[in-house]
């Protein structure tokens, strides 16, 4: 690919529609809360002889020490912080003092260093008085330093593929600790700049609850997840992310969501330089970025287990990163094509009826999904023997036609019998222990998912990926199909908790509650004292889906062999894109979660996971033609491309608009160009995978010396060449695009364009 190309989409229709939601998504705050459960005789007294040492700091620099709610005067000076009330809401009144945190006992260098905590007074009780700071050069662009409790093991994620490693190569980065209060600064050789600086703020490290916080050099922010991110640099305003896995619909708060994802990127300068922060925690927590620029991290478990990954370039960091959590995998080349897919298909007659529909139009169309209806009563490993009576065959009268079937397992269990004899799957499970446990380690804990009470696979059990594996393979027998897609796997639980609620301890109210959607732990998922061979439910749980997708990888191996699959997961943890690609979950048909895909794609291509779309023409709601046709219009570009729709909304397959429609001609003529590309896509999916070069790409990384397009969110790259420009908004046939520096074509006309480094108004070039 020598020459750049360019596409602007045709744009005929001038409808306006207003977009009226007719899914209202109420959260309602939940009235348990900390406050039940912390004795006022487990909060330490402040020491009598600590004086806050309260100096003028500048307001974008205060590190909050009233993360939780209820800031008073009185409130923040038990905790021996500085009370400086403002007319404002976002900076924070109580912050920090500079003589708060811990001391370095011994002499700083690589290796270890001995932490003692200074007399100050404690925030949720519990803090340990002595750590272990670790440094250890991984790479010579790779620093990783690590904070422990010095006596007593902590959780660890166990992760699949990162491992220690260290370099006697030059460096390019040197570090600096600070003694007293604790702190480093890490900087980069060749421009002297300070890259992650945590003098900024004190080190808390107490058992359920660690923070740390670090001054950047930029604002250009870029990644942290699963979120919807409006925008795709941070927006450095004081804005508070929660990190935990959670069963959400992505409508634009600032909640958790599917995935858990601590890494972020910084584009230091003009230069491209950059480098890359990962923390490798898997506890609950919340991310704040405030104006300093500095980014803050408050865990409630685990260690403080930092990365830090410098780049020469953005793409030099996600490199750097995919070697760290694993590279990721390439998909077959057919799951490049256009796939079809809803909730809601009343049987095999109605799927089939959808597949002939598309395939009569023409449409470049090479996969069909099956969601839960296909099953008997919604159990994993079943099928409905009467409206989907010829399942087994589907997939060969798919293959007659040289498409693929996908289908669809959740990991909740159903407890209940088949309608003719026992559910053999349940019981092989219960003999094999392969349960998540109550927190007795011993009963099976209960909840409820699609069909009515379950138990939860325990996938970091080794006999639970035994069974896992096993009824994988007898169901593949059984019904065949071409690849595997999993879902619920936060793990979502319509249940609080359990059936039988969760007791009040510290780990189902910890003293402190990231601020994670309805402020409770448990919420839509399971009793975070819940017991899992990995550990207890509160450290593992937004590892879920992550050893799910580790499990599934042994089951499609054994299913399929060396032949080649496809893996799709909701949640997912960094290394998860290494067997599997992503989905941006449930979406609904209006025009911001059309927008909002862009941003969200473009991070999880700096997570690794560069297989990955949102439901095209959205997944709630009935989207008009005009939305439904611009999304088939960008869709056509996401690498993961898929029309999926939920139950009880109106069809929205391609041809279900009508042969001649316009939004048939428009799906044709873009998936077309798709397809024509479709060796460039695959080529950049194997540069992904033995380089962790990004997939869809922003321009910064690109043109990171044009500060324009720092912020650009709504165009996006296919890896260097093509950029793709979609209409995002209805009623419009005009669209205000960014072109960069560079000689670009028109990828319809083939003409070269005149303009350089501007906004130009592009409309429509041709209608058909
Ligand atoms: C705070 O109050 C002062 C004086 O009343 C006013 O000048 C200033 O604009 C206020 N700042 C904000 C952010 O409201
Ligand atoms: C370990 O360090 C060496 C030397 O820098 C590097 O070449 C190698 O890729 C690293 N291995 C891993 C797994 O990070
Ligand atoms: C779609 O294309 C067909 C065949 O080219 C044409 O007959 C039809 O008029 C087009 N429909 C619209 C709405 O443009
Ligand atoms: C920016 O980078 C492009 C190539 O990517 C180069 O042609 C141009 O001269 C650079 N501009 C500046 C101001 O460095």
């Amino acid at each position: 690919m020598g020459k750049r190309k360019f596409s602007c989409f045709e744009v005929i229709l001038i409808v306006l529609f207003l977009m009226v939601s007719t899914v209202a998504v109420v959260l309602i705050a939940l009235m348990a809360t900390a406050e039940d459960v912390i004795k006022d005789d487990e909060v330490p007294e402040v020491p009598k002889d600590f004086v806050p040492q309260c100096p003028i700091i500048a307001l974008g620099e205060r590190i909050d020490c009233y993360p939780d709610a209820g800031a008073s005067q009185r409130s923040c000076s038990s905790r021996g912080c500085c009370w400086q009330p403002l007319n404002e809401t976002y900076v924070p009144w109580c912050f920090f003092p500079t003589n708060h945190g811990y001391q370095v006992m011994s002499e700083p260098s690589y290796g270890k260093a001995q932490l003692k905590r200074l007399p100050s007074p404690s925030l949720f009780g519990a803090d340990i008085e002595e750590l272990t700071f670790q440094a250890e050069r991984q790479t010579p662009n790779r620093f990783r330093f690590k904070i422990t409790d010095a006596h007593k093991k902590r959780f660890e994620v166990p992760h699949e593929h990162v491992k220690p490693n260290n370099t006697d190569d030059k460096l390019n980065y040197e570090f600096v600790l600070v003694k007293n209060p604790f702190g480093l600064r890490l900087r980069r050789k060749s421009s002297g700049k300070v890259l992650f600086d945590t003098t900024i703020g004190p080190l808390v490290f107490a058992d359920q609850y660690l923070q740390l916080s670090a001054k950047l050099p930029s604002s250009n922010i870029y990644g942290l997840g699963e979120h919807v991110h409006q925008q795709f640099r941070h927006d450095t305003n004081w804005k508070t992310w929660p990190i935990f896995a959670r069963d959400a619909f992505p409508n634009g708060g600032t909640h958790n969501l599917y995935g858990a994802y601590t890494f972020f990127l910084c584009l230091e300068d003009a230069s491209g330089k950059s480098f890359g922060v990962f923390l490798m925690n898997s506890n609950a927590m919340e991310v704040t970025i405030q104006p300093a620029p500095a980014v803050t991290y408050r865990t409630i478990g685990g260690v403080l287990d930092f990365y830090i990954l410098l780049g020469d370039t953005p793409e030099g960091v996600v490199q750097e990163y995919l070697e760290l959590i694993g590279r990721p995998v390439i998909p077959p080349y057919w799951a490049l094509g256009f796939q079809l897919s809803r909730w809601g298909y009343e049987s095999l007659d109605e799927v089939k009826r959808t597949v002939e529909r598309n395939r009569e139009i023409g449409l470049p169309y090479d996969v069909q999904y099956t969601d839960i209806d296909y099953m008997e009563d919604k159990k994993d490993f079943t099928y409905d023997a009467v409206k989907f009576r010829d399942l087994p065959q589907f997939a060969d009268y798919l293959h007659a036609h040289g498409q693929k079937y996908i289908l669809i397992l959740d990991p909740a269990v159903a407890t209940s019998p088949r309608v003719n004899g026992p559910y053999a799957s349940y019981d092989r499970g219960t003999k094999k222990n392969a349960w998540v446990t109550e927190s007795d380690g011993k009963t099976p804990l209960l909840g409820e998912v699609w069909p009515g009470e379950t138990v939860f696979p325990d996938y970091t059990n080794p006999a639970c990926i035994e069974w896992w594996a096993d009824e994988y393979e007898r169901f593949y027998k059984e019904v065949k199909h071409d690849a595997l897609w999993i879902d619920m796997n936060e793990v979502a639980n319509f249940k609080k908790g359990s059936t039988k609620g969760c007791a009040i301890n510290n780990l189902n109210y910890p003293p402190f509650t990231p601020n994670i959607l309805d402020g409770l732990m448990y919420s839509k998922t399971l009793c975070m004292d819940a017991k899992q061979t990995w550990g207890k439910h509160y450290d593992v749980h937004s590892l879920y889906g992550y050893s799910m997708v580790l499990a599934t990888e042994v089951a499609l191996k054994r299913a399929f062999g060396n032949k080649r699959t496809l893996m799709l997961t909701r949640s997912s943890f960094p290394g998860a894109g290494k067997y599997s690609g992503h989905w941006l979950g449930d979406n609904a048909a209006n025009w911001n979660d059309i927008k909002w895909a862009i941003p969200g794609m473009l991070e999880f291509g700096l997570f690794g996971i560069p297989y990955i779309g949102a439901d095209i023409c959205g997944f709630f709601d009935d989207p008009t033609e005009e939305l439904c046709r611009r999304w088939m219009q960008v869709g056509a570009f996401y690498p993961f491309s898929r029309n999926h729709n939920a139950q009880y909304y109106k069809p929205q397959d391609p041809a279900f608009f009508g042969a001649d429609s316009l939004l048939v001609n428009s799906s044709k003529h873009y998936l077309n160009i798709r397809y024509t590309l479709l060796p460039y896509l695959y080529t950049l999916f194997y540069k992904a995978h033995v380089r962790g070069d990004t997939v869809v790409r922003s321009l910064m990384h690109e043109f990171y010396n044009d500060s324009t397009t720092w912020t650009v969110d709504r165009q996006f790259l296919w890896g260097p060449y093509l950029l793709i420009t979609p209409v995002l908004d209805p009623g419009v046939d005009r669209i205000r695009a960014y072109i960069t520096d560079a000689v670009w074509y028109d990828y319809e006309t083939e003409e070269r364009l005149t303009s350089r480094k501007q906004h130009v108004e592009m409309f429509s070039l041709r209608t058909n």
